[in-house]
């Protein structure tokens, strides 16, 4: 059974606490980056997927002040509750550092990414980018905001004027190195886009095609915590976001699939579905079976 929806007070008072709780994680990344400290590292999927004692703290931070506020609800979080498997409950999903290769490197694109989803369904997110001085928000129905102000996506449909957004995987494998660099080259050569950029956090990234400075971003390998809250802000930006391999105009999107194609409008993320189709991207990434 669904569960019914959330009230908009209790919506209201949930942005507030996303946004505190996220503020504080965010200073706290901003002090590390500023004071360059020690950082432990360790290893995860890969030696390119990386974990600091920060991402912990952040993650500690966020967690404490969401469930002294919503005990009710229920918390999947990338570092110690990334097995929490999204029900109908209303559910707080976040990644304390999106981004962590940046915040390792002391560059500016990572930051936090709370999002609460019910029915499966994100409807609120927030994002903080504290070396860019950033708060992208959103409730469904509301509109998407940055710093306050309403946002809106670009109005590019054409891929020779895009800028396109393609990210490098964890999985070094030749077919998820291949599968990229084909996507890559296509957009480059053939469908000569304005620019291809790579950047390091996926939130960051969807947010920007929400404030119109991307016209469509899609990746296989994220996790729902690096596009739950995003997903929000894009779409009540105007723009779409849908599973990687669905073209329909369903516009569905299975946090649990991952992958996504975000985009301004339905032809860019389409787009971005016919290229991750064509080049193998979702199989060679995650070393499905073709
Ligand atoms: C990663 C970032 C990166 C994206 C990866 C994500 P993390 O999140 O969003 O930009 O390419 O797929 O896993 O590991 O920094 O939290
Ligand atoms: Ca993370």
């Amino acid at each position: 059974m669904s569960h019914p929806a959330l009230s908009p007070t209790v919506l209201a008072r949930a942005l507030d606490i996303a946004k505190a709780a996220a503020a504080m994680a965010a200073n706290l990344i901003d002090e590390c980056i500023d004071r360059r400290v020690a950082l432990e590292i360790e290893q995860k999927s890969s030696s390119a997927d990386m974990v600091t004692q920060y991402d912990k703290q952040c993650e500690e931070l966020v967690l404490k002040h969401l469930s002294t506020e919503f005990p009710d609800f229920a918390v999947l979080s990338e570092e110690t509750k990334s097995d929490v498997v999204i029900t109908d409950a209303p559910t707080w999903i976040v990644d304390p550092i999106d981004g962590t290769t940046s915040f390792v490197h002391n560059s500016f694109d990572c930051g936090v990414s709370i999002g609460l989803a019910v029915n499966k369904r994100p409807v609120l997110g927030v994002v903080h980018l504290p070396r860019m001085k950033e708060v992208f928000t959103a409730i469904e129905g509301q509109g998407a905001f940055l710093n306050g102000r309403k946002i809106s996506v670009s109005s590019i449909t054409d891929p020779a004027k895009a800028i396109v957004c393609t990210h490098v995987p964890y999985n070094r494998s030749s077919a998820s190195v291949a599968a990229l660099l084909g996507i890559n080259r296509e957009l480059m050569q053939d469908l000569k886009v304005h620019a291809v950029r790579t950047y390091g956090s996926a939130a960051m990234d969807m947010c920007s095609v929400a404030c119109g400075r991307l016209d469509l971003y899609f990746e296989v390998g994220i996790h729902a915590w690096d596009m739950a809250a995003a997903a929000v802000i894009v779409r009540e930006a105007g723009g779409v976001v849908h599973n990687v391999d669905d073209p329909s105009d369903k516009m569905n999107l299975d946090l649990s699939s991952r992958g996504m194609s975000c985009g301004s409008n339905h032809e860019m993320s389409k787009l971005g579905t016919m290229l991750a189709t064509k080049h193998n991207y979702r199989a060679a990434v995650l070393d499905l079976p073709v």
